[in-house]
């Protein structure tokens, strides 16, 4: 059996300005305008959604396949994945654009001047999926996260008519995308991801309500940051999973990505939801206290002691014989 992870792959290239931009516009200029700022640093961090969960699967020793569009330019990424235990054999790669990629500087006063380039992402619409279920075997779940619309469409349609199980978690898609994409990115899923504002997004916008969108997905998994989860399916009483406590929060993008990681890898070790909850919570804390999305490492005493103290030795029982590759 095999994990399909299907999404964006991205890298984010963050600078920082010492001054203030707004020094060097000239207001009735502005027609004009050409301006250049000496930036002090530049961080490069890998990031989109389908890589940071399979960089979180791989983490917790499983091998997720990942499945999105690159470019020629991908080398580095793929080895730093490749890794940590991502297979990246089924990556499509562009022949004429490059990766993803989001350019941010910030100045002094936090005003942001940004670009995002979807470049080869765009290509996710070309990628197939039973190729990749031939090589690697029948999935348990493919998991569709933010990327080219047509792509995600392609995929679900796929995974439908095909009858792979498959998980929506169209998050940062929820808010460009119209009621009957979202309708169609969903039906059907048997994990169903949001957080609450997405949860709402998704009941105004398709028209659907709660019980409605429960009807049509067999699980709605609900993150509620600080507050932890809330599961619900329909006919069942509702699963609500606090989140790990004390956390040093440092920076809190991708913490949604390494939650939907912990998550899946307890399902796939077919252990039940409160489980899956309480080790994506405890997986999402690494990232909130780390910057960066995929910097975090985890050492096995530690991780297993955070597990105890908040989830009780019942968890760690059976948490810890499936984590067979985390080592310290
Ligand atoms: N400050 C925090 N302290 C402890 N746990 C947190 C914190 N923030 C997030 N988490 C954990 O991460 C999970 C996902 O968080 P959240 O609901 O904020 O996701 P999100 O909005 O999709 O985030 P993003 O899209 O920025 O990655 C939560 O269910 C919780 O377990
Ligand atoms: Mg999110």
């Amino acid at each position: 059996m095999s994990l399909l992870i299907a999404g964006s792959i991205a890298t984010d290239h963050l600078m920082t300005f010492p001054g203030k931009f707004s020094d060097s516009l000239v207001v009735d200029q502005l027609d004009k305008l050409s301006v250049s700022f000496l930036v002090e640093d530049l961080e490069v961090r890998r990031g989109g959604c389908a890589a940071n969960i399979s960089f979180g699967l791989g983490n917790l020793g499983l091998r997720p396949i990942l499945v999105g569009a690159v470019g020629e330019d991908f080398a580095d990424y793929r080895a730093w994945l490749e890794r940590h235990n991502v297979d990246c054999d089924s990556v499509h790669v562009s022949e004429t654009r490059h990766t993803a990629r989001f350019v941010c500087t910030n100045d002094a006063a936090h005003a942001q001047i940004a670009s995002f380039y979807a470049g080869a992402m765009s290509e996710s619409r070309e990628i197939e999926l039973k190729p990749i279920v031939d090589r690697v075997g029948g999935p348990d779940y493919v998991l569709i996260g933010p990327d080219d619309p047509e792509g995600m469409l392609r995929h679900t349609d796929e995974c439908r008519s095909r009858g792979y199980r498959f998980v929506a978690d169209p998050s940062q898609q929820l808010a460009f995308g119209e009621g009957p994409l979202i309708r169609q990115l969903i039906d059907g899923a048997h994990i169903l991801f949001s957080n609450e504002y997405e949860a709402s997004l998704i009941t105004q916008k398709t028209g659907w309500s709660t019980e409605e969108v429960l009807d049509r997905v067999g699980t709605w998994v609900v993150t509620l940051g600080a507050a932890g989860v809330r599961i619900e399916r329909k006919g069942e009483e509702t699963i609500t999973v606090a989140a790990v406590p004390d956390v040093q929060a440092v920076e809190p993008t991708g913490v949604g990505d390494a939650f939907r990681a912990g998550f899946l890898a307890a399902l796939t070790w077919d252990l039940d939801l409160t489980r899956a909850a309480q080790l994506g919570c405890l997986l999402a804390v690494h990232v909130v206290e780390q910057v960066g999305t995929q910097e975090y490492t985890l050492g096995r005493a530690a991780f297993l002691q955070r597990l105890e103290d908040t989830y009780g030795a019942e968890a760690v029982k059976d948490i810890e014989p499936h984590l067979v590759t985390i080592r310290g």
